[in-house]
């Protein structure tokens, strides 16, 4: 009996030598399932090391396309593999490719490629998972929403802080608007006891109705483009537009993923901040202009986009570290 399937197809793992080469090195890599490492994460007595937030960013990306590996302990070559086979998923498929597998990363290639980046998505695992909550968020109970969820490892981010500061039970909510990768996720947080995801279009007022009449500890939209695009392009400020209107005045306390966005503007030469403090829009006389990404405010500083995630590069090998998709 195979451990775990492909998710849309429930076909086993290939059995093929996937070679000694590794997209961690295996000095870093714990032999230990997904739900073993979340575990460790969620316990506040347990050292966060930055570690586990490299081997979980990589067996969640594993356990998104093979369904019931996050039970499993699996082989390094296999994780590899499968990042290896992700980089040129795009293409046509090679002799030996597990072709319900390659179709299954094509469904959900924008939202994987995001994961795959495995030193960025750790290091935003990592921010947002340690995050020390104001005592106002403390009082109550744990209401986290993670806008543009795509894989759901935001949401997962989000249950590892709840539980860091000390909330058994919390409530973490998950929009999507891409239905495959809504269904998907929705039934990988579910097997994780993560949260909800619910397939809806996050730009709509009406969408928030979902969380009407509750205090929002955190939230979180990553819905941000490559610096070289218009911040216009994906849905971030339009976004934070409608969920600040749903809530009015209510997300005074609540602690957002990014902190901060700097984004820069040619024309008037001119860098700004969008966060909570202006509902992350800016200033009015910029709302025409087209702005670019540059940087994170996160962890109590800025980081420039560029740079997110660097800290968590020496865990990787150079074949991993060109196998791995770019957020940014
Ligand atoms: C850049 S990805 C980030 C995914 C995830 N938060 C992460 O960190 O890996 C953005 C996701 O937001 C979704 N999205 C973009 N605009 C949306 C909208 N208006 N409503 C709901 N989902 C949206 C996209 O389909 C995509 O899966």
């Amino acid at each position: 009996m195979p451990l775990f399937a492909a998710a849309t197809a429930k076909r086993p793992v290939p059995t093929r030598d996937a070679g000694a080469a590794s997209v961690i090195l295996p000095e870093h890599y714990l032999r230990t399932p997904l739900t073993a490492d979340l575990d460790r994460l969620c316990d506040p007595r347990r050292p966060a090391e930055d570690v586990l937030f490299v081997n979980v960013a990589a067996k969640y990306f594993f356990a998104y396309v093979y369904e019931g590996a996050h039970r499993a302990v699996v082989p390094l070559p296999e994780i590899t593999r499968l990042f290896e086979q992700f980089s040129r998923h795009q293409s046509l498929n090679e002799d030996g490719d597990d072709v319900e597998v390659m179709n299954s990363l094509r469904q959900w290639s924008f939202a994987l490629r995001m994961l795959a980046d495995l030193p960025k998505t750790a290091h935003i695992l990592r921010s947002v998972a340690l995050r020390r909550l104001p005592p106002e968020v403390l009082e109550r109970p744990y209401v986290g929403l993670d806008i543009g969820t795509g894989t759901g490892i935001l949401m997962l981010a989000a249950r590892i802080q709840a539980r860091r500061n000390g909330f058994d039970e919390p409530e973490i909510l998950g929009l999507e608007y891409d239905r495959p990768v809504a269904e998907r996720s929705g039934r990988l947080t579910e097997d994780l006891g993560t949260g909800e995801v619910v397939f809806a279009d996050a730009r709509y007022v009406s969408t928030y109705s979902l969380i009407a009449g509750k205090d929002l500890s955190f939230v979180s939209n990553e819905t941000v483009s490559a610096t070289h695009q218009r911040l216009r392009r994906e849905h971030f400020v339009k976004i934070f537009y409608a969920l600040f209107d749903a809530c009015k005045g209510r997300l005074k306390h609540t602690v957002f993923f990014p902190e901060g966005l700097i984004v820069y503007n040619k024309e008037m030469n001119v860098s700004v901040m969008l966060s909570r403090i202006n509902g992350f829009q800016g200033t009015p006389e910029y709302e025409t202009l087209d702005f670019y990404p540059q940087g994170l405010f996160i962890e109590g500083r800025v980081v420039p986009l560029h740079q997110l995630g660097e800290e968590f590069l020496p865990y990787l090998t150079q074949m991993g570290r060109s196998l791995i998709s770019r957020r940014w």
